[in-house]
């Protein structure tokens, strides 16, 4: 009798540990033993270990999702407007990247290629792309996010003197008690369904992390959830729930980007193609000028000779 109960009581035990033993911020995590330890596999036998309760570092998950895809998984794209002239958005997609021990993600990074490119506090390029040689002298921190959200068509209008609000807690409960304050402005424009958010904090403050909330988000709303609970990001206004179709993230980093040609777009290219085209035109017209001059030179030689 008393053997069954023990059986039981440890079968119980067994099952609750199993349970609480697992990845709240992660869905690909593995967790095991007493005390319960989270990996992510980020490489062939190469596991991260990870601390759950907080949401995980961009950079692991970059790699893990970077690992994952090698076996078939996932892709991304992007579209949009700016909210400082030195914003920018991530138009690379993903890499393998390099992380240090703590989850940020090295200032250079290569992605197992002889190609290098410095990276912001998000693991965005900010550089051109170089050599091996390249020097990344500091990982630039990103202080402020525009996020750029287009929810799905309503039933009832959205009551945009609540947004701010809703918004900021739905930020805050979904994204690990991620600070209310931090988000600044929320605009709307009813017509495109399109919520701006930013999310801003003061340069030099490097308590908050704005870009591991950004990776977050962006991946409830373009992919699947990073959780383990599939839940969507749809914050509450009034009585309304808002669910998300579309994000746009825009990156503000304490020192502006160097990329180069970075305006070489349409017209620069334009004025380049006519210039290169007028000085070919101007040089056959000075070969062919040439060539009927010394022809003509050579007629009159001739005359010359009959005449003699
Ligand atoms: C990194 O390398 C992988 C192939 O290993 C490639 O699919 C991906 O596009 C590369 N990413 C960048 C940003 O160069």
């Amino acid at each position: 009798m008393n053997f069954w109960i023990v059986l039981v009581l440890a079968a119980f035990a067994a099952g609750a540990s199993a349970q609480s033993c697992s990845c709240e911020t992660s869905k690909w995590a593995v967790c095991d033993g007493t005390p319960c330890v989270c990996t992510i596999l980020v490489g062939d036998n190469m596991k991260q270990k990870l601390d759950c309760t907080k949401l995980i570092p961009k950079c692991f998950l970059m790699k893990a999702e970077m690992y994952r895809a090698k076996k078939g998984l996932s892709t991304r794209t992007n579209i949009g407007g700016k909210p400082d002239e030195t914003a920018f958005v991530d138009n690379d997609g993903i890499y393998d990247p390099d992380c240090e021990n703590d989850g940020k993600f090295r200032a250079k990074q290569c992605n197992n290629t002889e190609e290098c490119w410095c990276v912001n506090s998000a693991g965005v390029r900010r550089t051109d792309k170089g050599d091996k040689n390249l020097v990344c002298d500091k990982l630039v921190e990103t202080y402020w996010v525009r996020l750029q959200l287009t929810h799905k068509p309503v039933n009832t209008p959205v009551d945009a003197k609540q947004l701010k609000t809703a918004l900021a807690d739905a930020i805050h409960k979904r994204y690990k008690n991620f600070n209310k304050d931090l988000v600044k402005d929320v605009e709307y424009d009813p017509e495109a369904r399109l919520i701006v958010v930013d999310v801003k904090k003061e340069k030099d403050n490097r308590q908050h992390d704005l870009t591991q909330m950004a990776y977050y988000m962006e991946k409830d709303v373009k992919v699947l959830p990073m959780f383990k609970d599939q839940e969507k990001f749809e914050p509450t206004v009034g009585s309304q729930k808002l669910e998300m179709e579309k994000i746009l993230v825009y990156y503000v980093d304490e020192e502006a980007p160097t990329f180069t040609m970075k305006n070489l777009s349409g017209g620069i290219i334009a004025v380049i193609v006519v210039v290169v085209l007028a000085v070919i035109a101007g040089l056959l017209v000075l070969f062919f000028a040439k060539r009927r001059e010394s022809q003509r030179y050579n007629k009159a030689q001739q005359r010359e000779m009959e005449a003699m």
